[in-house]
């Protein structure tokens, strides 16, 4: 089992080290663990954000474990050589196209949710967010206007298998859930949304046990803090999966909890391929203080195990041991508490 281990900016080293240090623990033979430099600091030390050599290592593994890219000293650069080109590279070249972000509340913490307590004791939602189309990989540029205004563009777009493709990935997680699923789209303006409607549509004619409901981006905001509970799955595109999972992580309690895979067609000897990473980014605010909350971080590591690894038993070890280290009080500055990153992982390990 190999595994790319890419820590990247920020706090990213910091959470991705406790990660590591609880996939250690687990003693698993035939695991090894390679590291490779991302985003700005793979920038300052070979010239680009994703450099040839740490894209190898990535497709040469079984599994990416990446922590978070980003560096405010990097955001005047073009944008092809910023560090967040480094993760949209990632899943682009290796056809990471579904990204799954789960959202549950973890007993005890009901109190740290940014809604009721009863209202956020309900939460147990998946966001199958699109990886690899919208408008994040369309043309785009800037330009000037005849009359001498500065533009700036994006195009939107999605074909239809890509949207066919996502959505039988929501689908089958809907089939194994709650059976369930939200289609989150802006069909009222956008052409792109009224396209992903109706190819959603379609494919639910081979899912008959799914209940489909679509709603509308805005409305899908507003309903996750009114009431998160009626969610089961939801399925939507890059940049409105991208909003809405950051607003869901304050539904459970905080961004720092909130672990994710990015999975494709490729298949390794174990499972899928994979690239598992949190979903907050690289916390410049807090970047150096041991106190960023490894536990996202932590619970991708048990994504990678369950998904790319085969590794079940593993992947419920780590996550059980998450919930008695939480629900015991052991939390990160972010949830109220005043345990070190270090700290929450030496908890995490200890109740494995
Ligand atoms: P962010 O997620 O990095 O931080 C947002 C806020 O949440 C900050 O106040 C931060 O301190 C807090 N936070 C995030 N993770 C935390 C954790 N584990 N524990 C405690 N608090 C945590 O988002 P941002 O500030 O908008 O972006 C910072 C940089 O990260 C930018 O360069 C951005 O492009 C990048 N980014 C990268 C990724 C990624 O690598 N996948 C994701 C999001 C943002
Ligand atoms: C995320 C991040 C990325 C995204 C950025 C860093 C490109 O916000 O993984 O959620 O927008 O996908
Ligand atoms: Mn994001």
């Amino acid at each position: 089992m190999k595994v790319a281990i890419l820590p990247g900016d920020g706090i990213g080293p910091e959470v991705t080290r406790q990660a590591v240090r609880v996939l250690e623990a687990l003693d698993l033979p035939g695991l090894t663990l390679f590291e490779g430099d991302v985003g700005g600091i793979a920038y300052r030390r070979h010239g680009h954000p994703l450099p040839a050599e740490t894209l190898a290592m990535a497709r040469a593994a079984d599994a990416v474990l990446f922590g978070a890219v980003g560096d405010p000293s990097c955001d005047a650069l073009e944008r092809a050589l910023r560090p967040e080109q480094a993760i949209l590279g990632l899943r682009a070249e290796l056809g990471l196209f579904a990204n799954l972000r789960p959202a549950k509340t973890f007993a005890g913490l009901e109190g740290m949710s940014a809604l009721r307590p009863e209202i956020a004791r309900a939460i147990d939602l998946l966001i199958v967010r699109e990886l690899n189309g919208d408008v994040y990989f369309g043309e785009k540029g800037t330009d000037t206007l005849a009359d001498g205004r500065r533009r700036g563009w994006d195009m939107m777009s999605y074909a239809e298998d890509e949207v066919r493709r996502i959505a039988h990935v929501a689908f089958r997680a809907a089939q194994g859930r709650g059976k369930r699923l939200c289609s989150v789209d802006k069909a009222n303006v956008l052409e792109t949304s009224q396209l992903w409607r109706d190819v959603v549509s379609e494919v639910a004619g081979e899912y008959a046990e799914v209940t489909l409901e679509h709603m509308y981006v805005d409305n899908a905001a507003m309903q996750l803090v009114r009431d998160p509970g009626r969610f089961d799955v939801v399925v939507t595109g890059n940049l409105f999966g991208d909003i809405l999972s950051d607003q869901a992580s304050m539904c459970v309690g905080s961004i720092g909890l909130l672990a994710s895979a990015a999975t494709g067609d490729r298949t390794t000897a174990f499972g899928t391929f994979g690239l598992y990473e949190p979903i907050h980014g690289s916390a410049p605010d807090i970047a150096g203080q041991s106190v960023a909350n490894p536990v996202a971080t932590i619970l991708s590591a048990a994504m990678m195990l369950r998904h790319s690894l085969g590794r079940e038993s593993e992947a419920a070890r780590i996550e059980a041991a998450v919930a008695r280290t939480l629900g015991e009080g052991v939390l990160a500055r972010d949830l109220g508490g005043s345990a070190t990153t270090g700290e929450v992982g030496d908890a995490v390990i200890a109740r494995l």
